[in-house]
């Protein structure tokens, strides 16, 4: 019962760390059982794993009493502090914690049920590992959960906690760990990985076609790339573990109301599953894709979307680029609330178009329980008098707030004079021209975005902006393109380093392992281009991680965190960064003063705000 010894390479600094497991008994199959009345058929755990997953996920016993454990430094920890999943994560194929490798403890990785397993660690420090060399059985499992004993007979690190559970529990845990990480995800075959991106029917065609362009483009280079086998972006690591797959994307046009999305969306994932939806398209709602996405266990990756749903948050399988008009609508406040005199008076200008109207809800939403009179004037030609004569009665402190597009506020300021109090404009409608607008209009006016500062931002999308010349496409919206060509290059390398443990669980488990590590390069980076004036563009010569070479070496070596994340600092976002349950990349919005000198950060003329 010898499993070969885990190897370590180092890929320029990233390990691949390798549990070979031989196949000694029988995985019992769940019989897969229909979600919601339909739809892909996902395994249901029984009672035994229900309990395990309490322990693994929660820190909590049967009987609802909290797990007590000896953790590091000898200190007694207990419930959710002691939970496995706070360090092996959600596919139990563990990962990185501070400066400490946490191995696999999948049910493949411990009892050695089918396919070995060998997942990546990225290790930032030098640090020596022993290998495991038998499966675990009931006793030596047991030994290492109570006693902190490796199946080897050496003491486990400190860091693994010794765990105070009885035999009952214990064989609920190893229950559960047997179900973890054991197929792949729907979606994933041999040589091939099928995917989807949503578009929802309020897209004009002129818009979706720019968005197909651009997604199809990269997703026929990704897979020339797997094709042809012989490229430089493959490192041989890849080849050898078969990391990397073939991508066909479905594009999964919703039709009709809102409402029947849902079962359009599970109608597809039946016929031909899905293992993600990469990328999306919509500028009305998403919460029934993010419904589907989660129900279903698919991730959904960084659509373009400007509203997200409201409990975006909380979903385990959604990410986003950022909050959208609702936090726009947050900062707003943050601002509005922080005023020395607080306002009596708000008035929202709503433009025509659904968005507008659901950003002005957002608002009411979080200031209708104040004492504030909080007005909405629809925005039309035809009440630019009554607009004129709400303007009139407002005072000093009062604010207003625009959720007009560009030409609609143009011809507002034609005609009616600007109201002398603070007034918050939304790029996500006016972009950031400045309107052709009065002195008085602009002397009170700020711009909440949510983007990059313009000098920056075209620092940090020189790369895109180059594949996209050289693709010959044309650059017609920033801020979506950009969107699909980060969602699709992540999406490629954090596929690439899952290896061959395609689990949508460990999908998210990697991103918010190495998007949290990409945070901080992202800052340290930003303080640089500050410094630098905020311009210039980046040295071109600095290679992305998959071009760099293999070495395998038999010692660990540190990571180079330049390398890992510079090919992914492409986004016209300020500060991306994810780290555990964190479901927004960029967290905040500047506030900034519209004239060209707010142009760079300096706290007073721009300010970023994460409410
Ligand atoms: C605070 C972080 C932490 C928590 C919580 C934690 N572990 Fe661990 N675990 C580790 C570390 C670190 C190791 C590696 C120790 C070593 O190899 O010396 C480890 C190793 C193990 C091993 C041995 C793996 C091998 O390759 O031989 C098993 C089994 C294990 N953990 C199971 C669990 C279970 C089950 C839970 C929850 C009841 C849990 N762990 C909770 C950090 C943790």
């Amino acid at each position: 019962m010898n499993r070969p010894q885990f190897v370590l390479f180092a890929l320029l600094g990233l390990q691949t760390f390798i549990v070979c497991a031989q196949s000694t008994e029988n995985t019992v199959t769940e019989m897969p059982s229909p979600v919601n009345g339909g739809g892909i058929k996902l395994p249901e755990l029984n009672a035994l794993e229900i309990q395990g997953r309490k322990i693994y996920l929660e820190g909590k016993l049967t009987n609802g009493h909290p797990v007590t454990a000896i953790g590091a430094g000898n200190t007694r920890i207990s419930g959710s502090q002691a939970s496995c999943v706070s360090c092996h994560r959600h596919s139990g194929l563990g990962g990185v914690e501070g400066n400490e490798v946490i191995p696999p403890i999948s049910g493949p990785a411990l009892f050695g049920l089918g396919e070995p397993v060998i997942v990546q660690i990225d290790k930032r420090f030098n640090q020596s590992m022993s290998t495991p060399s038998t499966n675990y059985n009931a006793k030596t499992f047991a030994a290492a959960i109570r006693l902190g004993r490796h199946v080897s007979g050496r003491k486990l690190n400190a860091l693994m906690p010794r765990f105070d559970l009885p035999s009952d529990q214990l064989q609920a845990l190893e229950a559960y760990l047997r179900t973890l990480s054991v197929t792949w995800s729907p979606g994933v075959k041999e040589n091939e990985v099928h995917l989807a991106t949503v578009i929802t029917p309020d897209i004009s065609p002129e818009r979706l076609k720019v968005f197909i362009d651009t997604l199809n483009a990269m997703v026929a280079q990704h897979n020339v790339n797997v094709v042809s086998g012989k490229r430089q972006r493959i490192r041989p690591i890849e080849r050898l573990l078969h990391s990397r797959r073939y991508w066909k994307v479905d594009v999964w046009d919703l039709k009709g109301p809102s409402s029947t999305w849902g079962e359009q969306l599970e109608q597809r994932q039946q016929k031909n599953p899905v293992f993600a939806v990469l990328s999306g398209l919509s500028q009305d709602e998403w919460q029934p894709v993010q419904n589907f996405c989660e129900i279903n266990k698919v991730p959904c990756w960084f659509p373009s979307v400007d509203l997200v749903p409201d409990n975006a948050e909380k979903g385990a399988y959604s990410l986003y680029f950022s909050g959208g008009v609702e936090l726009e609508a947050k900062v707003i406040v943050n601002q509005v609330l922080s005023a020395e005199k607080k306002p009596q008076k708000i008035i929202q200008l709503v433009g025509h178009n659904a968005l507008a109207k659901k950003s002005s809800e957002k608002i009411q939403n979080i200031l209708g329980m104040t004492a504030i009179d909080m007005r909405i004037i629809e925005w039309s030609p035809q009440n630019l008098e009554q607009i004129s004569d709400e303007f009139n009665k407002l005072h000093p402190q009062d604010v207003l707030i625009s959720w007009l597009t560009k030409d609609e506020l143009n011809d507002l300021v034609k005609v009616v004079s600007a109201p002398s109090v603070p007034i918050y404009l939304s790029s996500t409608f006016l972009g950031e021209d400045v309107p052709a607008w009065s002195k008085e209009w602009g002397s009170n006016a700020w711009l909440v975005q949510r983007l990059e500062l313009p000098k920056i931002r075209e620092a940090n999308l020189w790369r895109f902006k180059d594949w996209l010349k050289n693709r010959q496409l044309p650059l017609i919206d920033e801020k979506m393109q950009s969107e699909v060509f980060f969602a699709v290059n992540s999406f490629s390398w954090m596929l690439s380093s899952m290896l061959n443990n395609l689990h949508t669980d460990y999908l998210i488990d990697r991103t918010e392992s190495l998007l949290s590590m990409r945070d901080t390069m992202q800052v340290q980076e930003e303080i640089q281009t500050l410094m630098m004036g905020g311009g210039g563009r980046k040295p071109k010569e600095i290679k992305s991680s998959l071009e760099a070479p293999l070495v395998v070496a038999t010692k660990p070596v540190s990571i180079d965190i330049n390398l890992l994340t510079k090919r992914e600092s492409t986004t016209a976002y300020p500060r991306i960064g994810l780290s555990n349950n964190q479901r927004f990349a960029s967290k905040g919005a500047y506030i900034r003063k519209l004239t060209p000198e707010a142009d760079y950060y300096d706290g007073i003329n721009a300010k970023w705000i994460i409410p």
